[in-house]
């Protein structure tokens, strides 16, 4: 009897230290490591090798997370938030528990490179956005919950995860996405073509997307992989390439969802404020729709086939075929599963 528990905890280490980031229990235990666009560029280390602390209030947050140097800041409990917390290069915010969160007031990354944010709930956060990256790079968004409340209109509260003026370099993985109208914006101006064409590599993977209202996500100018999501319940427009745009999609399961891939360059009034009634028109954006998604009640509508057709990192060994996206993304998802 002992010698095979003995046995049997010392092959659960070995399996661990074997895939960095692998998280959970027996057979099912999922492979959480890094992977997407973030890993490009050098790569997305955030604050490793650098001092730790914890905090577990608004302005100790806020205090933890400013400066460049290498640091990873734990957070404890729920933290309410007076002003957003701005983050300095070489930074990882990682939720204690299951019930790590931030309230009122979000994550602002400007012009800074290296970060990693896993494990916390983001909500009801005014001025701006949950997570807003501007001028930044490399950054990794994985295994969090973010959310506000649909009551009070679709211009109340901005994005969950809005990643613009250039920004590149990003995966958004693994987290729970609900109850928001406007969920995920990459590129916010039609035209800053100039300067920001060639930049937003961006990777969406494993994410549950639920009663959201659009940008699930909309992109500009972009080149993005969006595979192995759940989306259930969205109300308006869903995977939005616009502007150019060039995104990759592939083993997904949509479910009621009003328009799941638009490449149309239509924006709908409930998405941005418009300038005539029936919304704004830019340049149509570019699909390239693989074989294996599922859609259930969920039409496109794609004008422009994308030739995307790769990426530059390895993620074979984490895709699963669309049948078992929904039941994986549903256990793997949001807080406390790292
Ligand atoms: C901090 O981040 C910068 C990029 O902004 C990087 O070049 C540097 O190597 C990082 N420093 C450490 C100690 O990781
Ligand atoms: C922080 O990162 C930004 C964006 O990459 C870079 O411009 C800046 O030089 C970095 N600062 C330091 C102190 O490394
Ligand atoms: C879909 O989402 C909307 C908006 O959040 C919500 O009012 C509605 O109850 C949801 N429907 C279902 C079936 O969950
Ligand atoms: C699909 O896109 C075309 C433009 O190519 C547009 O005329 C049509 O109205 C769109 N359909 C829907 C349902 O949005």
């Amino acid at each position: 009897m002992k010698f095979s528990i003995l046995l049997s905890s010392s092959l659960f280490f070995a399996v661990s230290l074997a895939v960095p980031g692998s998280q959970g229990k027996g057979k099912e235990r999922a492979d959480f490591a890094q992977v997407g666009f973030s890993q490009e560029n050098g790569g997305t280390t955030g604050g490793k090798g650098g001092a730790t602390v914890t905090v577990s209030t608004g302005p100790a947050l806020v205090t933890a997370v400013a400066g460049h140097a290498p640091k990873i800041v734990y957070v404890k409990g729920s933290l309410v938030m007076s002003e957003r917390a701005k983050v300095g290069n070489n930074t990882s915010i990682l939720g204690l528990g299951k019930d790590a969160a931030i309230d009122g007031f979000g994550l602002q990354i400007d012009k800074a490179s290296n970060i990693i944010v896993r494990n916390l709930g983001i909500h009801h956060c005014i001025d701006t956005d949950a997570i807003s990256a501007t001028y930044s790079n490399n950054i990794w968004i994985d295994h969090n919950e973010f959310w506000s409340e649909r009551s009070k209109g679709f211009d109340y509260y901005d994005g969950l995860v809005d990643v613009t003026k250039g920004s590149d370099f990003v995966t958004v993985s693994w987290n729970y996405f609900h109850t928001h109208w406007k969920t995920s914006l990459v590129g916010g101006d039609p035209e800053a073509g100039a300067t920001e064409s060639g930049k937003y590599h961006i990777t969406y993977h494993n994410n549950y997307w639920r009663d959201l209202s659009t940008r699930t996500p909309a992109l500009r100018f972009s080149t993005a992989h969006v595979f192995n999501n759940y989306y259930y319940n969205i109300t308006a427009q869903g995977i939005h390439p616009r502007s150019g745009a060039q995104v990759m999609i592939e083993g997904n399961v949509f479910r009621d969802v009003a328009d799941a891939i638009t490449t149309y360059g239509k924006v709908i009034p409930a998405d941005s404020p418009n300038s005539s009634p029936d919304g704004d028109y830019e340049p149509d954006g570019f699909a390239n729709v693989l074989p294996d998604n599922i859609f259930h009640n969920a039409p496109t509508n794609i004008t422009q086939v994308g030739t995307m057709k790769s990426v530059p990192y390895k993620y074979r060994h984490i895709y699963k075929p669309a049948k078992q996206v929904k039941e994986a993304v549903l256990a793997g998802a949001g807080r406390g599963k790292i």
